[in-house]
């Protein structure tokens, strides 16, 4: 029987509303997605905050660093559809252990904080340590998370060089890879799944969505979630 392939909503449900808001996340709630990825930068307050942008410019009414500005500061701003900038805390408040949230930290000495408030909701809020997946681009803050809390699961994410990502993957006992989907074929997904679960990345349109399906890969991460 072919194996259940996950639906994630990136950054909430990015195809339908403004992406990393409470708001884009609930619409991917209401999608019935199996989880949700979500992109943490830190700022100058020292909170995580739920953004992708390393400036606030691309889709808010400010300008500048998100790690210059204060969670105040963030606060303050509207996003695109006139919503709010949430921190991570809010997020895990709002999805509540009720799917996977898929938190990439994308910010710089974002890896301390990740480590510390993952702890505490598992410890102290009802999460489980299976509906968290932690994923970068930026090695060595998976490196710091491991070292920290090795029950965190940690995905590699790659875009370029898909040798280099699993080597690196064993030596932080990753269970996942995270790949751009344009890198697949059906015999890398097959090779990779030996020793991991496949994610693809970013598939929106329905023939390329089709094509990856095919691979039998763990999970897909998509603006339109409803679509896979
Ligand atoms: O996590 C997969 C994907 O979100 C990585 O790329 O630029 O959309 O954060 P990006
Ligand atoms: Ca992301």
């Amino acid at each position: 029987m072919e194996s259940k392939i996950l639906k994630i909503g990136h950054r909430g449900a990015k195809g339908h509303l403004t992406e990393n808001t409470l708001e884009s996340i609930k619409k991917a709630l209401s999608l019935k997605v199996d989880g949700i990825e979500i992109d943490v930068h830190r700022c100058a307050s020292g909170q995580l905050v739920v953004f992708h942008d390393f400036t606030v410019d691309r889709i808010t009414n400010g300008t500048g660093e998100v790690a210059k500005h204060t969670l105040k500061s963030l606060k303050s701003l509207k996003t695109k559809g006139t919503y709010q900038i949430p921190s991570l805390a809010e997020v895990l408040a709002l999805v509540d252990n009720k799917s996977l949230l898929n938190i990439e930290l994308k910010g710089q000495d974002t890896a301390k904080e990740a480590a510390r408030i993952i702890t505490f909701y598992v410890d102290k809020k009802g999460w489980e340590y299976e509906n968290i997946l932690v994923s970068s681009f930026q090695e060595g803050l998976l490196e710091t998370i491991h070292k920290i809390n090795d029950k965190i699961p940690l995905a590699v994410l790659t875009d370029r060089n898909l040798g280099r990502a699993v080597e690196f993957a064993k030596t932080i006992n990753a269970v996942g890879i995270h790949a751009d989907y344009t890198m697949l074929t059906e015999e890398i997904v097959t090779e990779l799944k030996e020793e991991f679960k496949v994610f693809a990345f970013t598939v929106n349109n329905l023939n390329p969505l089709a094509r990856i399906k095919s691979y039998g890969v763990d999970g897909i991460i998509s603006d339109y979630p409803d679509r896979i």
